[in-house]
């Protein structure tokens, strides 16, 4: 028990203040044992695609660096022992990590024979609870509580175990407070096992837990760190493989933070139910895949024992945390360590290994094992010893990834998901599609769906408007996620059997409360037995210019807020829950005219009927989300709002009268803008005889793409939400002005042909 007398530690953390693509982490080094030998800290910076300029901080040593680095790059930096946090003291040695465009930062802890890694969270991944997981017990359990820049901020730990603090010992149940000031961490050391002690802060804080000396299976001591997630960013659907099959040992330990938690365990077995209390864990051996489904949020640690393989004699345990399913991601950036034999382990509902792209080439190419259970597949890639950044993708699922390295009497070890930095990657084929984040898990007794929580918030509505179809089934929040679950047998899931097989089908929506608008609309689909690719189709045509007397007025989408980019394939597929930009343009030299988009309407036919939904009314907004962009001069007019569609109706007709008006006629239509209705009949009395270009646009077909796996072993497969497409018809509109009227103004009625003809107006 050597080890009482060497508290070293390691901890790392990494804060940043807010901004825009700006990253602010901290980190600390938790002590690591050993206390003659030197520690080898390691700092990776990892650039994404832009170049960034990046400055680390340590208060204690002074120390303030400024790296810069080309876009998808990396740099590391060495820092010594003097990094690394003592004993159970506050000290002045957070590590601050200030970047101006997006990183990832990964901390190495290195000491002879004993080392881990860990993925630097952000500080918008930071929390204010968390609860310690410290692997057992041991005489070397510890973790530490890191603040950022917050002037002061309370932290109050509530024990699991026991630990004296500033000369008094507290035991389990029983709470003390202290204050850390700017860029402060605390190290807690103790002998019994700390797991389930609770800490909660009054602003966020980063909070690093493990063991210096964990003697796993092989028996060495050997430091082990993880920085633990808050419990707003915990979930409760997991997919656990192990790491490495040959002769190792891991076990997972759940916790809970809410009282009468039910945590399903699936594995070869069948489903075993546990129960745990706010603060209680459970450990359970992984020697195959299984799936955790819980009732309410929960934290797993993944606790690599230690072993051997073919490569390596004996190699060292690691800690990581397993990401939930809601966490996973189509896009990430990781590093290796040349002192390392290294592996990745990506775990997927994806059944080939050619979707996924590993430094730009298929999966295929590189030695990969696989492992599979309940329709989700394990694949494992060896990457040998080298040092550098990785960059790993899939072209429409998203996937966990653990990223671990093993050499005799070494190891690391850490998982990604968490991490916001890539919340919007930069895709490999330029395609920015939000539903593909999306989820779909089909398993034998219903699904879960979950899709990015951003998706509601920008279709302006709330997460209760959001449900089955049954409105009574509701999504629920899960981190930056909504969660829906969905039973086969309720919230009007039907069987459809098609081309012979059978599927469960659902549709999540979500509606502008009181109205038939949906703003999200998802067809969920769990097919039975599966193994092809169905396809989709369709056919929209197109036109978009269009003349109104001499001048011609073109209506154009274009793929972005910047408008700089016009669409000009056709079709325009947007997805589902994206935005539409549009532009009104009324082309001539005569810089005195002037545009006005006077009402736009939508309709699930040609014919607007009843049921149409309006979006500009007398040059007034009606839908709330649409905004205009800005434009070049007054004679365009840039719009953009959140694409909807008509319940049961699978397209969107826009009917739009667009007015032109000319300066010399000031004041005229076009400067009164918005106007309510007694103003508007105020105006048509006095200026009676005018005409509008009525420009008509669609249809906006959605479409039910589907894209089917093929499970191995399991009886459902998932059909991925990102399927609703948009194929836009610029059809027509056609206005030919009859007789120029003294004030230029063009004012048109009903034209609701398909190709318009010239429409005498009234
Ligand atoms: C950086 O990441 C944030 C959040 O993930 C994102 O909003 C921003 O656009 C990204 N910036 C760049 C330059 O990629
Ligand atoms: C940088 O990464 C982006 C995203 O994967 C990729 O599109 C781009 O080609 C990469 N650039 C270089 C120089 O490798
Ligand atoms: C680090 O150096 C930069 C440039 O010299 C300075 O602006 C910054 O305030 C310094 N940061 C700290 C924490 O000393
Ligand atoms: C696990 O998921 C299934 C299917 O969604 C559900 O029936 C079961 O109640 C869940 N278990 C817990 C503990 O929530
Ligand atoms: C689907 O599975 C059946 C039986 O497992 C097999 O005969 C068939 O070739 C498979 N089809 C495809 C497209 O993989
Ligand atoms: C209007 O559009 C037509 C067809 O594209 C074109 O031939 C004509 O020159 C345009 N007129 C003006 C004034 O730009
Ligand atoms: C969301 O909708 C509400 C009610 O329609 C409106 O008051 C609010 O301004 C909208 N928010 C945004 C960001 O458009």
């Amino acid at each position: 028990m050597r080890w009482h007398v060497l508290w070293l530690l390691l901890l790392f953390t990494l804060m940043i203040s807010a901004g825009h693509a700006q990253r602010h982490f901290i980190t600390a080094f938790l002590e690591n044992y050993r206390p003659n030998v030197q520690a080898d800290l390691q700092l990776y910076l990892v650039s994404h695609d832009q170049p960034a300029s990046v400055t680390v901080t340590m208060p204690l040593s002074s120390y303030n660096e400024t790296v810069l680095l080309d876009r998808n790059s990396s740099t590391r930096l060495y820092f010594g022992s003097e990094f690394m946090l003592f004993g159970q003291q506050i000290e002045s040695k957070v590590v601050t990590v200030n970047s101006d465009a997006n990183i990832s930062v990964f901390a190495f802890n290195i000491k002879q024979e004993t080392t881990d890694a860990l993925a630097c969270f952000s500080d918008k991944e930071l929390g204010t609870e968390y609860y310690i997981f410290t692997t057992g017990a041991g005489s070397a359990n510890q973790f530490a509580v890191a603040n950022g820049r917050e002037e002061e901020v309370q932290v109050a730990i509530t024990m699991s175990g026991s630990l004296a603090f500033n000369g008094v010992e507290y035991n389990s149940k029983q709470t003390f407070d202290f204050t850390l000031g700017s860029l402060q961490v605390i190290q807690f050391q103790s002998s019994s096992d700390l797991t389930g002690t609770r800490v909660s802060s009054s602003t966020p804080v980063a909070v690093f837990s493990g063991n210096q000396c964990f003697t796993g299976k092989i028996g060495a001591c050997d430091f082990v760190v993880e920085q633990l997630v808050p419990v707003n960013n915990w979930g409760t659907n997991f997919v656990i493989f192990p790491l490495i099959t040959d002769e190792s040992s891991q076990i997972i330990d759940i916790i809970s933070s809410r009282p009468n938690t039910l945590v399903d365990v699936v594995n070869n077995g069948g489903t075993t139910q546990y129960h745990l209390d706010q603060g209680s864990h459970i450990s359970l051996d992984v020697t195959s895949g299984l799936l955790v489904n819980a009732s309410e949020p929960i934290m797993i640690s993944y606790l690599f024992q230690g072993g051997r393989n073919s490569l390596v004699n004996s190699f060292d345990p690691f800690l990581t945390t397993v990401p939930p399913n809601s966490f996973f991601r189509r896009y990430y950036k990781f590093v290796t360590h040349e002192s390392y034999y290294n592996y990745i382990l990506i775990v997927s509902q994806s059944s080939s290994p050619t979707d996924f792209y590993l430094d730009h080439q298929p999966l295929s190419q590189y030695t990969w094992s696989s492992q599979s259970f309940e329709g989700f597949y394990g694949w494992k890639v060896e990457l040998g010893k080298m040092n550098m950044e990785h960059e790993i993708s899939h072209s429409s699922l998203a996937f966990g990834l653990y990223v671990y390295g093993i050499e005799i009497e070494i190891s690391y070890g850490y998982s990604l998901g968490q991490e916001s930095t890539f919340q919007d990657p930069p895709l490999p084929d330029g395609t920015e599609e939000p539903e593909a984040l999306s989820q779909l898990t089909c398993l034998s007794h219903g699904a879960k769906y979950q899709l990015p929580l951003s998706l509601v918030t920008n279709a302006n509505i709330s997460i209760n408007d959001v449900h089955l179809h049954d409105p009574k089934c509701e999504a629920h929040q899960e981190g930056d996620w909504a969660v829906i679950s969905v039973p086969y047998d309720k919230c009007g899931s039907r069987i459809l059997i098609e081309d012979g097989k059978t599927f469960y089908v659902n549709t999540v929506y979500g509606t502008v409360p009181g109205t038939p608008i949906h703003r999200i609309e998802v067809p969920l689909k769990c097919e039975m037995v599966a193994n092809e690719t169905l396809s989709m189709h369709f056919n929209p045509t197109v036109t978009d210019v269009v003349a109104l007397g001499h001048h011609n007025i073109s209506l154009k989408f274009y793929h972005s807020e910047d408008f700089m980019d016009p669409v000009t394939t056709f079709p325009y597929e947007v997805g589902m829950h994206g935005r539409l930009y549009v532009e009104f343009k009324v082309d001539s030299d005569d810089e005195g005219l002037q545009i006005l988009t006077e009402n736009c309407k939508s309709s699930p036919s040609l014919e607007p009927g009843d049921m149409t939904y309006s979006i500009i009314k007398h040059g007034c907004f009606q839908d709330s989300t649409l905004h205009t962009y800005p434009a070049g001069d007054q004679r365009e007019e840039h719009f953009g709002f959140q694409i909807f569609k008509f319940e049961d109706f699978p397209e969107v007709y826009l009917f739009c009268d667009v007015i032109i008006c000319h300066d010399d006629s000031v004041p005229n239509r076009c400067t009164q803008g918005c106007i309510g209705e007694r103003q508007k009949r105020d105006l048509s009395g006095s200026n009676s005889q005018f005409q509008a270009a009525r420009l008509s646009q669609g249809p906006i077909v959605f479409k039910n793409g589907r894209e089917v796996q093929r499970p191995a072993y399991q009886e459902f497969s998932q059909s991925p939400a990102h399927l609703s497409l948009v194929g836009i018809l610029c059809a027509v509109a056609l206005l030919a002005g009859v007789g120029l009227l003294l004030q230029r103004i063009y004012y048109r009625r009903k034209n609701l042909g398909y190709a318009l003809l010239p429409d005498r107006g009234e």
